[in-house]
């Protein structure tokens, strides 16, 4: 898109956080912020469709966000419910593919089936995939994807010494897509609380005072500015990868 050859990340991850202090700050109940939380999420993913990142993760309930006061859990899932179904035609049209990732058991009936329906509607869009993380937590994850493997050994079909990184990853929630190239998180908290720990174990770190409803179009660019700067090694020296772009370009 700009004339400069800007490296884009192919896979945003994104940690909004900051929304119950935004509406603290005003004066507001914390679910003003969660709500004005949303105006961010459409501005991100605008972003990612004009830059041309094709994968957008973002953490919208921890499986530990259960703890918080019923009421915010229960006005939370009725924010997402009618999210889903106000978004999702806009979605859609802009060539959207939705996922939601997390323990769906523990999600309302009718929250379940509205999940079903937008991922079955938006499954061959191509624009962007749009990855929402709702009741995950990176350790359900890499759980889950443990007792797979575990299943396939007790039944004879998979040999205890033949399990690798490759084998336990195909069993991960987003293992058909690139892992996450930039992470992002808001709030100015500097942890992963249990967001997609296997997949971040090369990701770049963004961190950013601004509170999730503040973070917009500028702020997004910026982390995107910050990310064409950094130079990933991979274990490799600094050296090497310089030999390499030189090849490559
Ligand atoms: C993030 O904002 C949204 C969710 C966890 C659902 P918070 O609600 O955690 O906002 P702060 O961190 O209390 O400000
Ligand atoms: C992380 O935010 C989870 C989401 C943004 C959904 P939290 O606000 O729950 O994280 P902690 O508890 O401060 O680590
Ligand atoms: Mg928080």
């Amino acid at each position: 898109m700009s004339e400069s050859a800007r490296k884009i990340p192919r896979h945003v991850a994104i940690i909004m956080d900051g929304n119950g202090r935004w509406a603290r700050r005003r004066g507001l109940p914390r679910f003003a912020g969660h709500k004005s939380g949303l105006e961010s999420v459409r501005a991100v993913v605008r972003c990612c469709l004009k830059e041309g990142v094709e994968v957008l993760t973002l953490f919208a309930f921890s499986s530990e966000n259960w703890r918080r006061p019923a009421e915010e859990v229960g006005l939370l899932m009725n924010l997402f419910m009618t999210a889903l179904d106000y978004e999702v035609a806009k979605l859609h049209k802009n060539g959207v593919r939705l996922r939601i990732i997390g323990e769906r058991s523990a999600f309302a009936p009718e929250l379940v089936a509205r999940i079903e329906a937008s991922e079955r509607l938006t499954a061959n869009n191509g624009a962007l995939t749009l990855v929402i993380a709702a009741n995950y937590g990176g350790r359900w994850d890499i759980t889950r994807a443990a007792r797979v493997l575990a299943e396939r050994v007790a039944a004879g079909t998979l040999a205890a010494a033949d399990i690798n990184e490759a084998m336990l990853r195909a069993e991960l929630s987003i293992a058909d897509l690139p892992e996450p190239d930039l992470f992002i998180r808001t709030g100015g908290e500097q942890r992963i609380s249990n967001f997609l720990l296997w997949q971040l174990a090369y990701t770049e770190m963004h961190f950013t005072p601004l509170l999730w409803p503040e973070f917009r179009d500028e702020a997004f660019n910026g982390a995107l500015e910050s990310y064409g700067q950094r130079q990933r090694r991979f274990g490799r020296t600094g050296e090497q990868v310089e030999q390499e772009e030189k090849k490559g370009g």
